[in-house]
């Protein structure tokens, strides 16, 4: 029914807009079911777009001294951006966009073509091939494309990558070859514009020096889910972003990463490594996740830039000063799910912007001594703690968010958490809590300074099994007067805590 109201509208900007299409300003068309271009477009459109049609082929009518071909599209002279995704179309023709000289973006994504397309538009600047079945690049593959900034090949069949089919693209910023089936890639990339190369989820092994050799312009390379035993070698110097998650490799070496004085985000999570070569040398490197690898003790000496810095579930068992001294501009420390048990008094002093540390899911029996007060959460979840002093939360003037989830806690006492003057989010349940009074009463005052104690701690104050309704309100009596004893006589303790903390800040 909507469709009769698109007539009228393309006629408006004094356009004939076929049926099946809308028509707007500034010549763009979009098209639903057809099986062709449809006829009747004006000359003059610039943006098509096809896509969920059912376009079998694109083919070619004629061709006049096999130069100049003829195809649906040709009479559309000035078409700039075409796109023909999910259309399930199979072939498509040479030479069946030739006369579009000012073509800069096709989009034929998600289609089932098993060849990249030839002849294309020198001027083309965006190819988009992502999602079909492309088994292979010939070496004429991209003759003429000179002026091709984006590629996105990812999603085919491509078994095997050699440097010289990509030759001609001497203009390539980006290249995405994502989830392909790549073992082996051979020779030298010549690509000096190249910006961005994505080769994730393959099954590289190795890549030799001379792969990355011509490269100069390289500042994101993307490696995660392959088969690689080790950082390639010679990386390109100017890298910023380097992700190698999901691999086998052992070791970060010196050696080997020595050149890469720009790196700014080294990702290797979820491979196996087993050590860390202390002064990795990365003037640069502000952030390294490492989670989901077989490290025992933390990499000591780390870039001195260092901001975030995950080394989550590993074999750590302890973490001491000697490893983290050098890391002045930290500010996210993740540790989860390690099996620290020892956690040195003092280790990060020299964290002076830490704000985020993750301890859950360690063996730790306190909450370690000495943290950085720059601290704004802290999460303890799901260690072995069974008491928490003041000794410990004392200086945490900016703590914010305290998790103590799933620990071994009977009893809280109400001064240790009155040096926390930020608080507003606390865990505490799934502890084996006494449910005295006084824990009803630590409860209370922390809601009525409005620190949000998520969870149930007891269920009602004081637990009197067996006792029967008549016991359980004694027993509430008796909490309240409790309650209203301990706050009197604390009234005057409280408030000298309180005025050594200055609120303002
Ligand atoms: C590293 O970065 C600096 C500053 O952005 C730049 O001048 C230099 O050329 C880069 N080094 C390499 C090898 O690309
Ligand atoms: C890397 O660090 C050096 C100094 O250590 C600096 O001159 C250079 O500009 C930095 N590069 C980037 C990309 O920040
Ligand atoms: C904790 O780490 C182990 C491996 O070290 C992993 O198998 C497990 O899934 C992790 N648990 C969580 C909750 O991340
Ligand atoms: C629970 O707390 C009450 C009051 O503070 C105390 O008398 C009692 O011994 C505690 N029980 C346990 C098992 O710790």
């Amino acid at each position: 029914m909507w469709r009769l109201w698109l007539l009228p509208l393309g006629l408006v900007y004094g356009h004939a807009c076929p049926q099946k299409c809308t028509c707007e300003q500034a010549g763009s068309v979009q098209c639903f079911r057809v099986q062709a271009v449809p006829p009747g477009l004006q000359r003059d459109v610039r943006s098509l777009k096809l896509p969920y049609n059912h376009i079998k082929e694109i083919k070619v009518i004629y061709c006049c001294l096999s130069l100049i071909c003829m195809s649906d599209f040709s009479m559309l002279m000035e078409l700039e951006d075409i796109s023909l995704a999910s259309c399930g179309i199979e072939t498509v023709e040479v030479g069946a966009f030739g006369l579009q000289r000012s073509l800069r973006s096709l989009d034929l994504q998600k289609n089932k073509l098993r060849q990249v397309p030839r002849g294309l538009p020198a001027g083309l600047e965006t190819l988009r091939l992502g999602h079909n079945r492309i088994h292979s690049l010939q070496e004429s593959t991209f003759e003429g494309l000179r002026r091709l900034r984006v590629l996105e090949l990812h999603n085919n069949l491509i078994s095997s990558l050699r440097g010289n089919s990509l030759s001609p693209l001497v203009r390539l910023d980006r290249l995405y070859l994502d989830a392909n089936r790549m073992e082996a890639v051979q020779g030298t990339l010549r690509l000096p514009q190249l910006h961005l190369l994505s080769m994730e989820s393959n099954k590289i092994s190795s890549l030799s020096s001379a792969f990355f050799a011509l490269l100069q312009s390289l500042r994101t390379l993307r490696l995660s889910g392959n088969l690689l035993a080790r950082v390639p070698h010679d990386l390109p110097q100017g890298l910023l972003h380097l992700n190698l998650d999901h691999n086998q490799i052992r070791a970060l070496r010196s050696r080997d990463m020595a050149q890469l004085r720009n790196l700014s985000v080294l990702s290797v999570s979820n491979n196996r490594l087993a050590s860390v070569d202390g002064g990795l040398r990365l003037p640069n490197l502000t952030v390294l996740e490492m989670p989901g690898n077989n490290l025992r003790a933390l990499p000591s000496r780390l870039a001195p830039r260092l901001e975030r810095l995950d080394c989550g579930q590993n074999g750590l068992q302890e973490v001491g000063h000697q490893h983290l001294s050098a890391m002045r501009h930290l500010k996210h420390l993740f540790l989860e799910n390690n099996t620290i048990k020892h956690f040195e008094g003092h280790a990060l002093r020299s964290c002076f912007q830490l704000t985020n540390l993750a301890l859950e899911q360690n063996h730790l029996s306190t909450v370690p001594e000495g943290l950085p007060e720059t601290l704004v959460r802290l999460d303890l979840k799901l260690n072995r703690i069974a008491a928490v002093g003041e000794k410990e939360l004392r200086g945490l003037k900016r703590l914010q968010v305290l998790n103590l989830r799933n620990n071994r806690l009977t009893t809280l006492g109400l001064p240790a958490l009155l040096h926390l003057p930020r608080l507003r989010r606390l865990y505490l349940d799934q502890n084996p809590w006494n449910c005295s009074c006084e824990l009803l009463r630590v409860k209370r005052t922390l809601l009525a300074r409005g620190v949000d104690v998520a969870g149930e701690l007891c269920h009602g104050p004081g637990h009197a099994p067996g006792g029967g309704w008549r016991a359980s309100l004694l027993e509430q009596d008796r909490c309240e007067d409790h309650i209203r004893e301990a706050a009197e006589r604390e009234q005057l303790q409280v408030t000298d805590i309180e005025e050594d903390y200055d609120y303002g800040v």
